[in-house]
């Protein structure tokens, strides 16, 4: 059969992936990979993504369902027998060796199926070591694609973070796989880096015409590069497409939520199908209750700009950059920052209007009022929970109570009470947590998992390694993903109560 770029190369059938603690991290997953396409799989951190693409690599196994490579079910098969090579976010190169070195170690222990042929025979084939001129000329053929030539001999320790991930790219190429998979390996660089790294890999799946499987959950940058477009949520899929398909027509709230730059503020729904926000009240097209908090979404090409008079509410514009097609604009109201996309540009400095339309305003149901954990007193009476240890006030838990020179709490009717591995529910408000560089003096470590602008501050989660417990919080100031910090919570804003459900 002819082979054109149609040709599904992977095709996922059912495919499920269910751990031993029950969680279905992947469910019934349907779906197919054209040869040479890039595809990507977006989706929110815990979604799947992972789970799936180890699955194709066969570093897992599904639970029920079906994986096809060129038709053949590869259940079976091992990683190293698939044609497939992975390249991961934590680069794990060598730190030992040299780019060379990191990047050849694979190629020194394969064996290749070599024809050995003589006059007026068959070839007969044999499986033979490559030999160090063949290494050698593999690995500079994979240096010149990701424009690391002449740096061979340079140790991987003293190269930047985009040099390591190239070295890490080079090595998963260098074994010329079908498919490359990529699990979200810019996600370590720093944004500038990461750009300019999402440009040099759509060039690099051009050139090398090899299929790109990819994983990331930013969906920028899966816009940017993707042929299609998987959006996956709970191990679910919610839309297949093109970036344009996805963009222009989500499927479902959480994609047109998920997708798209997008102004999100905290708002109030005033009843009445009216929500107050910046400052004002809009018509909205929603209805949640009475006083409920919420969060707005405006899409910056959904602000329309109109005279200083005749908007509902008026602003400055702070600054303004030509996108190719429109300008982007930022407007300052008060504290609260608005983005605005037009292709009429205003002037820095200018005050002007806005008007959103009634549909246009995408209200949802706040997603976090409070971090809650279930956590335990230790015989220091701390509290130990999201991976961490705070101090915090035992007393809270029974009224009047005080704790005497032992540590020892006593309730208000004089009963001594040994708090030891009492198991407690705590509470921590989004205003309550702060976060250091310096991180052994915070509670708990992390990274920080995601960044999000809310007009006038952030919302951030910072994520624990060991149980992936998560603190969201609000900050003015300015992080970036991926940054490692210590979390600090002032004793006075551990909220504790005693667990009173049954347990069983
Ligand atoms: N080995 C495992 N055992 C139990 N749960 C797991 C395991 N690996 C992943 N999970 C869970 O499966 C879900 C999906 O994880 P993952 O595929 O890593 O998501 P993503 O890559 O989209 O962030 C998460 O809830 C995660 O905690
Ligand atoms: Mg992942």
């Amino acid at each position: 059969m002819e082979k054109n770029k149609q040709d599904k190369i992977i095709e996922l059938i059912d495919l499920t992936r269910k751990f031993e603690d029950g969680l279905i991290a992947v469910d019934g997953v349907n779906l197919y990979v054209r040869k040479g396409e890039f595809v990507t799989f977006l989706g929110p951190s815990g979604c799947g993504k992972t789970t799936t693409l180890r699955m194709i690599a066969g570093f897992d196994k599904p639970t029920s369902g079906k994986i096809l490579l060129n038709g053949q079910d590869i259940s079976a098969l091992p990683p190293n027998k698939r044609p497939i090579n992975t390249v991961f976010q934590r680069y794990a190169l060598f730190p030992h060796l040299n780019v060379y070195d990191n990047i050849a170690f694979g190629l020194k222990l394969k064996r290749v199926r070599t024809a050995f042929e003589s006059k007026g025979c068959k070839p007969v084939y044999k499986m033979k070591k490559l030999s160090k001129s063949e290494i050698a000329e593999k690995v500079g053929k994979v240096l010149k694609m990701v424009d690391l030539e002449g740096f061979e001999k340079r140790s991987v320790s003293t190269l930047s973070g985009g040099q390591q991930q190239r070295v890490a790219i080079a090595r998963a190429l260098v074994n010329e796989p079908e498919i490359l998979l990529l699990d979200e390996p810019l996600g370590a660089l720093d944004l500038k880096m990461r750009k300019d790294m999402q440009l040099e890999l759509k060039e690099m799946h051009r050139k090398l015409g090899i299929t790109f499987i990819y994983v990331t959950h930013d969906q920028e940058e899966a816009l940017t590069m993707s042929d299609t477009i998987v959006v996956m949520k709970d191990g679910v899929i919610q839309q297949i497409g093109t970036p344009t398909d996805i963009y222009n027509e989500p499927k479902n709230a959480f994609v047109a939520d998920f997708i798209g730059e997008s102004n999100i503020f905290s708002g109030t729904y005033l009843g009445d199908k009216k929500v107050r926000f910046i400052g004002q009240a809009f018509d909205c097209v929603d209805e949640f209750e009475k006083n409920e908090k919420v969060d707005v979404v405006v899409r910056p090409e959904d602000v329309e700009i109109t005279d200083a008079e005749s908007g509902l509410v008026k602003g400055k514009i702070i600054n303004s950059i030509f996108k190719g097609i429109h300008y982007e604009m930022t407007m300052k109201i008060g504290k609260t920052e608005i983005v605005i996309q037009d292709t009429v540009e205003k002037e820095v400095g200018e005050t002007v209007g806005i008007r959103i339309k009634p549909d246009n305003i995408h209200i949802m149901a706040k997603e976090f009022s409070s971090n809650k954990y279930d956590g335990y007193i230790t015989k220091k009476n701390t509290v130990c929970f999201g991976d961490g240890e705070f101090e915090c006030d035992v007393c809270q838990l029974y009224d009047g109570s005080h704790l005497d020179d032992e540590g020892y709490l006593i309730t208000a009717d004089g009963e001594k009470i040994d708090l030891t591995d009492l198991d407690v529910k705590v509470e921590v408000g989004l205003k309550d947590i702060e976060i250091t560089d310096d991180q052994e003096q915070g509670g708990a470590i992390g990274n920080i998992v995601s960044i999000i602008y809310k007009g006038d501050h952030y919302q951030l989660i910072v994520r624990t390694d060991e149980n992936e417990e998560d603190f969201v919080f609000d900050t003015e100031d300015t992080w970036n993903v991926n940054d490692r910090v210590g979390v600090i919570i002032p004793k006075n804003k551990i909220k504790l109560s005693l667990v009173t459900e049954q347990k069983k």
